[in-house]
């Protein structure tokens, strides 16, 4: 939700942690700052809007310094106000960043102020400045004062703070938010995650929950809450994770729908074994022995898991529930009926998902991870990881990743269909051979741009629009309503087609937009017949669908068509014609494709 960076012993760090920031934007743009220790005093620039406003700031009024930490924030509590970004300075003396939320900060606040402490913001985040200022005031050790701190505060956080008297050295601590710490030559990087440190260094320290450490130039000491050191791996971070830049696009967005063919192929090479058969990272013992799954997810992930109930469905015949992460998680849940719990986030780190596996885990389930990130929480945390391999995806509105976790899935059912006896292994492997031509059905997808775009220029001047879709491509429906809704700011529903009669139909007027979904599958007449109830009242139907079903609705105002597909891929296939068609409604209405307004790429706040 917010960005998170930090940085001792580095000569002149500012510029080095706005370009630290940069590669962090995508997690929150509403405002951002940066200070650093410049001898005896603290100097900050704070900037409301896009880092380029604190960029700006920073290049006509620099800052010296070899410390410092930074901070690009999406608001929680507290409006967007330059007062309310981070850092935040307590006696001029401690200087804070955090993502997450302190959810006692309201008793500590008036605690505080009882005591005679000044506060500056409405934020929840300043409470940190202070609780800290008041341990350094009674002579605790940086230690102690992590320790003293971390035992007052509820919530979630990841955070860093610096105290004047204790130059080059910031005490870092995180619950449930991510944060990674880099060891660099002779200096010490904290980051909200590695890509923030990938341009500094590939050694990283992944923090636990409840971690406390302290980072000097010299090295890193890493404790746990009660302030008793513990050991933590370094790792050595991919160096694709800090290969991220537009590669000649005009936005992430538009190069990251641009990479699924590769994110696709390489998802797959990691579903397959050394002899090119389908296999994934779960043991077969252990998927003939799944007897019930829980899908866990957010968002865009949560269409990929209803997507994958119908799959699993189908193929498998295990009986499968989609949960939102953010109900399922203070649900009471009846478990009894399940044996695994599939927490699927791009991130890794959707607090909402994360922590309703932890809820399913509690519960006894097995639980697995379906992530992109390598070294996220919920990988780290997860019983079993079926990795999505897409790559970064910086575009805060999901594409590759999206089909990546498609991918992955269909592979997930195939081989779980496979272990428990209801496919064959010959029909596995045809289900394989169908999935590997996929990132060429893809590639030939991408040329629809220039088609689209007439379709994305009417839309522009909608007001709301309906997307239909049937069976399997009832969850695309809602998924494309989700990309046009988040990029271009239109009002967007999804809706079952089968479903518009029993009320929703009542939307249907004159021109109305009406993306409708269609497969040769077995309910193609059905689905279309749905939608000549909604031309028949006036609706303009915008169809999409594949070569060999396009006659079946001679109706439609527009067509767009991919390559034919295997009925059971359509749902992958289709999906990428909703997100050009999104792309290029938002960039034609001139909205922020890569950093919609108010949204952020990882939701680290519940
Ligand atoms: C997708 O376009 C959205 N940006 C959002 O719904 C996202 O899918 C959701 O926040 C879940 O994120 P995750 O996959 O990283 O958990």
């Amino acid at each position: 939700m917010c960005g998170i960076v930090g940085a001792v012993g580095l000569e002149d760090c500012s510029e080095t942690l706005l370009d630290s920031l940069k590669r962090l934007e995508y997690r929150g743009y509403d405002s951002s700052g940066v200070v650093t220790q410049d001898g005896d005093s603290f100097q900050m620039r704070r900037a409301v809007g896009k880092l380029k406003n604190l960029s700006q700031l920073m290049h006509e009024s620099p800052l010296n310094g070899r410390s410092g930490l930074g901070h690009t924030r999406w608001a929680t509590h507290g409006g967007v106000s330059e007062r309310n970004a981070h850092p935040h300075i307590a006696g001029d003396k401690v200087v804070i960043v955090h993502n997450g939320i302190i959810e006692n900060h309201s008793v500590l606040r008036a605690e505080l102020e009882a005591e005679g402490h000044k506060f500056a913001s409405e934020t929840d985040s300043e409470v940190l400045a202070h609780l800290f200022l008041a341990a350094f005031n009674e002579g605790l050790s940086p230690r102690d004062a992590g320790v003293r701190v971390l035992s007052m505060i509820e919530g979630t956080f990841a955070l860093a703070a610096m105290h004047i008297d204790h130059p080059d050295m910031m005490i870092v601590a995180r619950n449930a938010s991510p944060l990674a710490i880099g060891i660099g030559d002779g200096s010490g990087f904290v980051g909200s995650d590695a890509v923030a440190l990938a341009h500094l260094t590939r050694n990283v320290i992944y923090l636990k929950d409840n971690d406390l450490a302290i980072v000097r130039p010299d090295g890193v000491e890493v404790f746990d809450i009660e302030g008793t050191p513990v050991n933590r791996e370094v790792v050595i971070v991919a160096a694709s994770q800090g290969m991220v830049d537009k590669g000649g696009y005009r936005h992430f967005m538009e190069k990251e729908i641009h990479e699924q063919p590769d994110a696709i192929a390489h998802t797959l090479a990691a579903m397959t074994d050394s002899q090119g058969l389908l296999a994934t990272p779960i043991p077969r013992d252990e998927l003939a022995a799944i007897d019930g799954i829980v899908m866990l997810a957010a968002g865009t992930s949560h269409y990929a898991a209803m997507v994958a109930r119908y799959w699993i469905e189908n193929l498998a015949r295990v009986p499968v529930t989609c949960e939102i992460a953010s109900e399922y998680r203070y649900r009471n849940p009846v478990t009894s009926a399940y044996s695994c719990a599939v927490a699927i986030s791009q991130s890794g780190e959707s607090l909402d998902t994360l922590m309703a596996m932890r809820h399913a885990g509690e519960a006894g389930l097995r639980t697995v991870g379906l992530v992109n990130v390598a070294g996220s929480t919920i990988a780290r945390e997860a019983d079993l990881v079926m990795p999505t391999r897409a790559g970064p995806e910086i575009g805060v509105a999901s594409t590759k990743a999206f089909t990546a976790q498609l991918t992955a899935l269909i592979c997930f059912a195939a081989a779980l269909a496979e272990a428990k006896g209801e496919i064959t292994p010959e029909r596995r492997d045809e289900i394989h051979r169908q999935i590997q031509k996929l990132p060429s059905l893809v590639g030939k997808s991408l040329g629809l741009f220039d088609e689209i775009r007439p379709v994305a220029h009417e839309l522009t001047s909608a007001r709301s629009a309906l997307y239909l879709g049937r069976d399997v491509l009832f969850p695309v429906a809602m998924e494309g309503a989700l990309k046009l809704k988040e990029l271009s700011y239109i009002h967007a529903e999804g809706f079952a087609s089968g479903e518009m009669k029993h009320g929703p139909i009542a939307l249907i007027e004159e021109g109305l937009p009406v993306v409708a979904l269609l497969a040769a599958d077995e309910v193609m007449g059905k689905a279309a017949s749905n939608l000549q109830e909604a031309s028949a009242r006036g609706a303009r139907i915008i169809l999409v669908t594949e070569e060999r079903a396009a006659g079946t609705v001679d109706f439609a105002d527009s067509v767009i068509k991919v390559p034919d597909v295997d009925p059971l891929l359509a749902p992958l296939l289709l999906s990428v014609p909703m997100q050009i068609l999104a792309y290029l409604t938002a960039y034609e209405k001139g909205t922020d494709v890569d950093q919609p307004r108010n949204l952020a790429k990882s939701v680290t706040v519940e």
